[in-house]
Order: C-alpha cells, then structure tokens, then sequence
C-alpha cells in the first residue's frame, strides 16, 4: 500500500521537526540533563506536530543507541516505537477509550517494569475527551508516579483538561507552522517525489492550510494525484475549494437583510458543496477586511466583522461548527433586523427611488434650511447610526434623527452626497418587519445559549 505523504514525511528526529524551536531547546536541554517530568502536556492546533514529538521523545528517552539525544532510528526499540508496536510505549486514543475501565486497567499496569527499554511511557491522545470519572483515575497515578512510567498527553482543547491534572503536567503549547516553514517542506516533498507544480500553487496550498502542516501535505498529495501536467495555481483553487467571492457577498446581503429563510438555504448549499465552514468563517472575515473595511468605512460591515471575530472562540471550538456558525449568524442577523431597509452592498442604484415610497422615510433636505449643531454631537450619533451608502445617496438610520435633520448641511459637507435620514425604530416598538413566531423563539433560545456561554467563560 502506497504510505500516505504525511506518514511518509513524519519527522523521526528532533532536528526534523518544522517550527516549536521554543519545545524542541526545552526537551533537548532536559534530556541532555536527563531532568525527565513524569508526565507532559502537549497543547496545540492539529497537525502542528505533538504526536510526531511525543514519538520522537519517547525514542531519545528509551533508544538502545542514542546520538547524542537524538535517537538512532535503527534499533529495534526505535524501529518498534516507529511502527507502534513497542511494548514499552503504549498509545492510546483517549476519544475511544474515554472511561474510567480505561484507565483502572492501565493504572494496573503501571507496576510493571519495561520490557526493554527504560522508560514506559504512556502517550494518550485526544486526552480532553477522557471523563471526569477517567481523570480522577488518572489524577490517583499522577499523584505517585512509579519512576520508570511517563505520561505524554496530547490535546487541541487544553481547556477542556481539569487543572488538577494540567498543575501535574509540564505543558507544551505547540503553534501554528508559519507558512514560510510549510513552503520550505512542501519544496522538498515536491523535490523528493519529483512533483512538477509553478511555486505560486505551494504558496497558496501552505496558506490554505493555515498552520497544519498534516493538512499542507494531504493537500499537496491529493493534488498531485490529479495529473501528470505541472500544477496550476487554478488546480489547487479548484481542489481547495476556496470559496468563490459571490458566496461572501450573498452572506453580506442576507444578514443585512435579516433574511432568515434565505440564510437557512444558503447555509445548507454551502455545507452540501462541501466547503469547510471553518474554512469558510476564515476567508469571509478575510474577504471583509480586505474588501470593505480597507478600502471604505461602512458601519454596518465593520460591526459584522467585530461580531463575527468576537464569537471567534464559539465557532472554533465547537464540535459542530456549522451549528455555531449558524447561531452566530442568526445573532447578527437579529441585530439588523431592526432595519426595513434591504441593503444590497455594493451599488445599490434605486434606492433613493425605493426610499421615497416608504412612508416612514424623511424627504430629502435641502443644506439651506438646516441650522448647524455642533460637530462633535452628530459625530457620535453618526458613530451610533447604521449608515448605508451608495454611489449617490447616504442612508443614515439612527434613533436621533431630528437632530441628524437638522444638520444635512454638515452630512452633505462630510459625505459630498445626497443625504437621507431614517429614524430607527428600537426593538420592542418595531412590528413592521415581518416576524415569524418561530424564528423569534429560535433567537431568543440562541440568545440565551450565547449568554450563558459567555458567563461560563
Ligand atoms: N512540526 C512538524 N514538523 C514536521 N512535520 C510535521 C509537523 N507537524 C505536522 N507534521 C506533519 O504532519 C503529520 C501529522 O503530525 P502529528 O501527528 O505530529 O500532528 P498532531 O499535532 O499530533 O496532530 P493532531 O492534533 O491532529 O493529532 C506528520 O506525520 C508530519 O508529516
Ligand atoms: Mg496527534
Ligand atoms: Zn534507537
């Protein structure tokens, strides 16, 4: 069977591993001091490196030859903890073995001595996912520690780990690979299995994969795979899936327009086409800055952005971050939906044709009849307001409207457009936008949800 990249580029040495420079000197310095902790915390993104570590640690600690500290990859211990079937080090996934049984039968073990090296050592992955009854177990163990057992724990929710048994462990927090790094390795991957792909196409596949170098690789290989032409920067788009622009500005539109029914549908093509929503939550908040926030001042957008980068915690750490996301969406949604205006984003070309049929709109004002009010004042309402603009025309929404009227002058000055002034209606007194007793459920839920969550944290 063909090994995979990833495995067949698995570091087998310190000095093989990308980036950590600050984890590698504090092992390295530890071992050559053989000052070894009886259990350690590795923390940190996926695919960043912590069980490629854990491996690498575990062989220094037990190889039959060590070079210097490195260990030799030659001996049986080495090749045995390589291929795991070391008797002496003992992975354990702790998403499937999460229970207390688990763990009483491993504390039952631990008496005995190595069979061939001198350490066993106990590396458990996923170690966040054991019980609380699984961490008292094994906070028993860590209390007296017999000397010749080491525990390595890997996580990518540190959080989530009790901090009795974190004040136990000397911690690790492995980072994001910078992309420079990711470019470095994916050109001798390419080198090695004699990939033709255009330079631009590796950088894009090492952005793409923000940090994880597990993931540059998968990708590299499943593009290669494609065909034997060199590789474009359009293949790896393609198989990337980077989400076209017209997905980010249907968000926009939907959310600005409170659009709840739409949001549901769009959200459910946008799972069905595959894309990532992570993925997708990272480049939208990419596409706002780079689109919007850099090259206009548009309320509305920028508060997006901050609720969106605010709920950041809430959507990556959830277990069904489309669900998360959605929840998110809906909050903000909830926000606009004050709003009787349907904003589009870009041009918006009736609008002032469309805003002079509404009733509740101001006429448009001449600048001779406003007295002027101090700068300062409509500054701060203008912070306040929800302001949407087009080529010609500024939309200003704001509960302080008499006092926005009476000073177009100074608008029409500031924006060099026609200037039209809505007052927004607060929450409780709106009844014009259409409600749906369902939806109004759902977000009270969603708010309580979100409350709670934040009190918890
Ligand atoms: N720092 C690194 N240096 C070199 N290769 C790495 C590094 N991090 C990841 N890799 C590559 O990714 C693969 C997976 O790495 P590893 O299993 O160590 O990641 P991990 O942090 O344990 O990820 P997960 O949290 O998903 O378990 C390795 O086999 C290797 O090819
Ligand atoms: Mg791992
Ligand atoms: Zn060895």
């Amino acid at each position: 069977m063909k090994t995979s990249f990833s495995l067949k580029y698995r570091p087998q040495k310190f000095s093989e591993i990308a980036g950590q420079e600050h984890i590698k000197n504090i092992l390295i310095n530890a071992l050559k001091k053989g000052r070894v902790a009886n259990a350690y915390l590795f923390a940190g993104p996926r695919g960043t490196g912590k069980t490629s570590t854990a491996r690498i640690l575990a062989k220094a600690l037990n190889c039959l030859n060590p070079q210097g500290i490195e260990p030799c990859n030659k001996c049986i211990i080495c090749n045995e903890i390589s291929n795991s079937s070391s008797l002496d080090v003992i992975e354990i996934d702790g998403a499937s073995n999460r229970g207390i049984e688990e763990i009483r039968g491993l504390r039952e073990k631990l008496r005995y001595k190595p069979v061939k090296g001198k350490y066993r050592i106990y590396i458990i992955d996923e170690v966040h996912m054991l019980t609380n009854e699984a961490f008292n177990a094994l906070l028993k163990v860590l209390e007296e520690p017999p000397s010749h057992v080491i525990f390595i724990f890997a996580t990518t929710h540190p959080q989530n780990i009790p901090l009795t048994i974190l004040s136990r462990c000397q911690r690790f927090d492995f980072r994001p690979i910078l992309s420079k790094e990711i470019i470095g390795r994916l050109k001798d991957i390419v080198k090695k299995e004699q990939i033709k792909i255009e330079d631009k196409a590796i950088k894009l596949i090492a952005e793409a994969s923000k940090g994880a170098l597990r993931d540059a690789e998968m990708r590299l290989e499943q593009v290669s795979s494609f065909s034997d032409k060199k590789i474009s920067i359009e293949d790896v788009e393609e198989m990337i899936g980077l989400v076209p622009e017209k997905e980010f500005e249907t968000y926009l539109n939907l959310i600005l327009s409170s659009n709840y029914d739409n949001f549901i549908r769009f959200m459910d093509n946008l799972l069905f086409s595959g894309f990532d929503i992570l993925f997708f939550y990272y480049s939208l908040l990419d596409y706002i800055f780079e689109t919007y926030l850099k090259k206009e001042n548009t309320n509305n957008i920028r508060d997006i952005l901050y609720m969106l980068i605010d709920a950041e915690h809430i959507i990556k750490d959830s277990f069904k971050p489309h669900i998360a996301f959605s929840i998110v969406s809906f909050r903000i949604m909830n926000k606009f939906k004050t709003s009787s205006l349907t904003p589009s984003l870009k041009t918006q070309k009736n609008t002032s044709t469309k805003q002079k049929e509404d009733s509740k709109q101001t006429k448009i004002h001449e600048p001779k009849k406003a007295p002027p009010k101090k700068k300062k004042t409509i500054e701060n309402i203008l912070k306040k307001s929800n302001i949407y603009e087009d080529e010609k025309s500024v939309i200003i929404h704001s509960d302080m409207a008499q006092i926005l009227n009476k000073n177009i002058p100074y608008l029409k000055e500031k924006y060099k457009k026609e200037i039209i002034i809505k007052k927004e209606e607060n929450e409780t007194g709106n009844k014009k936008t259409e409600s749906n007793p369902k939806i109004e459920n759902l977000i009270k839920g969603i708010e309580k949800y979100l409350q709670a969550k934040e009190i918890n944290e």
